[in-house]
């Protein structure tokens, strides 16, 4: 199980790995290992094999078996200097006189030491002297533990968004698999939205018309002691959101008041999880327009200048009950393709709704008549090019 797990870690994140030459990533007194990407530690107390595992989880680890010949080779360098030598979570089963480890598995003939494995003991441990492999040794024997733990990783991006992004993804590291203990892991979510004519400076104002909304779904976290506290802004010396878990209450979606959130997923030195998947958005927080009554005009923001980077606009017509509306645009223009007025039948935004998806220097004029009395409309635009927009009428016959 723990190779299986190993195994689809180094394949879906070796990148992660790759900022683990370090020992920081596990707790003190632990040693990382790059050649397994683990943290290891040797027990400086004695105890019988039955001891050992519920030692090694008490300290967030568990019991190690060999699980690859590198392992070997850097148990075999861990453990050399070592007078006793440690348990290892490989024990016969006395009926069929096979040897297993604690996934199950079968240490294979190359794993023993010399000789090995003898009669004369029903549990391994490790001799870390040449030839170096396994050993047969009585299960009240009173040897050292052996533990080792996944490293604590944090992924190396942690910011977000970003000038040209307006809604993504974020996984916790490991994910789906397994994520690691001790982690005090920061992200932030920031939309910056770039004025395109001078592209080098970033506008931070402009996405004053915007704000973040997070939603944690799945999410498999250890209760309690696990957990993922947000703010509402940049770092953490901005207002708390609120947290995902508070004791055992949990909540999975949190919005923030402007363009920037951030947060941080805490591990505990004990049990973990699948971990979760976050996805994000950055809406605009510019209210809907609503008209009703015999007629109106709407244009799109700031027309006849330039709609902002990221506009989202909301209209709704509401005619008098038996009316229809009928809908002129006199004036569009708008970047091809990017900035998109979309009219809806309806009284609310749903794509089986969509009657027009309008956008580009030539769609004007146009009209058209909603076969009720609502109309909805929505404007987008994205962070690229921006345009005077449309202006438009609306009269009921
Ligand atoms: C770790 O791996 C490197 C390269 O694979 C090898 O040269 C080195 O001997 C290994 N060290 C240990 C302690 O296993
Ligand atoms: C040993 O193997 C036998 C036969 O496969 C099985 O029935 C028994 O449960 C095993 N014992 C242990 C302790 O796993
Ligand atoms: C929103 O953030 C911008 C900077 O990005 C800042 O100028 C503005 O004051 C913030 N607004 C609120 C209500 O915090
Ligand atoms: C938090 O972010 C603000 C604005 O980006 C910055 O001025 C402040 O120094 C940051 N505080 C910390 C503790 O990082
Ligand atoms: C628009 O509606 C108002 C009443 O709300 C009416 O007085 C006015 O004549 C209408 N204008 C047009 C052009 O229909
Ligand atoms: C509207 O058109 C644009 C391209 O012109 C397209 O990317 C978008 O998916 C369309 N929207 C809908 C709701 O069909
Ligand atoms: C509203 O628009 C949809 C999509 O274009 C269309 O299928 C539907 O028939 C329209 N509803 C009416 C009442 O015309
Ligand atoms: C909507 O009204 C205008 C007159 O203001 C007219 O020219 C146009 O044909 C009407 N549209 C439809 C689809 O009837």
């Amino acid at each position: 199980m723990i190779a299986a797990v190993l195994t689809a870690l180094l394949f879906a994140s070796a990148t992660q790995y790759a900022t683990a030459a370090d020992n920081n990533h596990c707790p003190s007194g632990w040693t990382f290992s790059t050649n397994t990407s683990y943290c290891y530690i040797q027990s400086s107390q004695y105890m019988t094999y039955s001891e050992a595992d519920p030692y090694c989880q008490s300290i967030g680890g568990s019991q190690v078996f060999v699980f690859t010949t590198r392992e070997l080779t850097w148990l075999t360098d861990f453990t050399s200097s070592s007078l006793v030598q440690p348990w290892i979570a490989t024990t016969r089963n006395t009926t069929t006189n096979i040897w297993y480890n604690s996934d199950k598995t079968t240490p294979p003939r190359s794993y023993w030491t010399t000789g090995e494995p003898g009669v004369n003991g029903d549990c391994a441990t490790f001799k870390g002297i040449t030839t170096a492999g396994l050993k047969a040794t009585q299960c009240y024997s009173l040897q050292p533990a052996l533990c080792r733990q996944m490293p604590a990783l944090c992924p190396t991006i942690k910011d977000y968004g970003g000038s040209s992004t307006r809604s993504g993804t974020i996984q916790s590291p490991g994910y789906p698999v397994q994520y690691y203990n001790n982690l005090d892991c920061w992200y932030t979510i920031t939309c910056k939205f770039r004025n395109s004519l001078i592209c080098q400076i970033v506008i931070v104002s402009a996405p004053k018309n915007t704000y973040i909304t997070l939603l944690f779904n799945p999410y498999m976290v250890q209760d309690y002691v696990d957990y993922i506290d947000v703010y509402d802004g940049p770092n953490s010396s901005y207002p708390f959101l609120g947290t995902t878990d508070y004791w055992y209450f949990l909540r999975f979606d949190f919005e923030s008041s402007n363009n920037s959130v951030s947060f941080k997923f805490h591990t505990d030195n004990i049990i973990t999880d699948k971990g979760w998947q976050l996805t994000w958005n950055a809406k605009s927080n510019t209210p809907p327009i609503s008209q009703s009554g015999q007629n109106g005009s709407f244009t799109s923001p700031n027309y006849p200048n330039d709609y902002d980077p990221y506009t989202e606009q909301l209209y709704y017509i509401t005619a008098p009950l038996g009316f229809q509306v009928n809908v002129s645009i006199t004036d569009f223009v708008t970047e091809l393709n990017f900035d998109i007025l979309e009219i809806y039948n309806s009284s609310y935004v749903s794509s089986n709704y969509l009657v027009a998806n309008l956008s580009g220097p030539s769609i004007a004029p146009w009209s058209w008549v909603s076969p009720s009395r609502y109309v909805t409309m929505r404007f987008k635009s994205d962070y690229m090019v921006q345009k005077k927009g449309f202006s438009l009428f609306w009269f009921i016959q």
